[in-house]
C-alpha cells in the first residue's frame, strides 16, 4: 500500500501537542495508518502517581481498537478484535518533531496491533517492527506452551 510518511509524521507532531506530560516534560505523539487507510493517533498522558503513565502508543492502540473497519472484511480475527483494523505503519515523534523509537513495552503492544511487518518510522527511515523487536514473545507461544 502507499504510505504517506510526511502526512503520518505531521499527524504525530500535531497530536504530540496534545500530550499531557507535566512531569517528564517530554511530549510524545504517535500516528498510525491502518491497513484500510485510516489514521489513528495517541499522545502520552502522565499522572502524579508516576507509574500510571500512559505512553503515546498505548493511546494509539486504544484508538485503533475503538475505530471500526471501513468494511467488515477488513477486521482482524480473534476474540475481542473482530472489528478492529490492523496497523500498517506508525510514526512516533517527541515534542521536537523528530522520530522517537517506541519503548520496549510499546514495541510489544505494537506487535499485536500490526505484526512483525508493521513499518515503524526511525531517524533512518521506516523499518519493520521485527527489526526493533526480534525473537518476540507472542500469542503463538501461549497456545504452544500452556499446560
Ligand atoms: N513515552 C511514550 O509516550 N512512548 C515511548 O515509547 C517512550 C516514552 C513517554 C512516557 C512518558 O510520559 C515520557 O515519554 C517520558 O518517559
Amino acid at each position: 500500500m502507499n504510505i504517506d510518511w510526511p502526512q503520518l509524521r505531521a499527524a504525530a507532531v500535531d497530536v504530540a501537542g496534545r500530550a499531557y506530560a507535566p512531569y517528564s516534560r517530554l511530549r510524545v505523539g504517535a500516528a498510525g495508518l491502518t491497513g484500510d487507510g485510516q489514521v489513528v493517533v495517541g499522545c502520552n498522558v502522565e499522572n502524579a502517581s508516576f507509574g500510571m503513565t500512559l505512553c503515546a502508543e498505548c493511546g494509539l492502540v486504544s484508538a485503533l481498537h475503538a475505530t471500526p473497519p471501513r468494511s467488515p472484511d477488513d477486521g482482524s480475527p480473534g476474540a475481542g478484535a473482530a472489528s478492529s483494523p490492523r496497523l500498517a505503519a506508525v510514526a512516533v515523534v517527541a515534542g521536537d518533531g523528530d522520530p522517537l523509537l517506541p519503548c520496549g513495552r510499546c514495541r510489544q503492544l505494537l506487535l499485536e496491533a500490526g505484526g512483525p511487518e508493521l513499518l515503524v518510522d526511525t531517524a533512518g527511515g521506516p523499518v519493520p517492527l521485527a527489526e526493533l523487536l526480534p525473537a518476540a514473545f507472542g500469542g503463538a507461544d501461549l497456545s504452544a506452551r500452556r499446560d
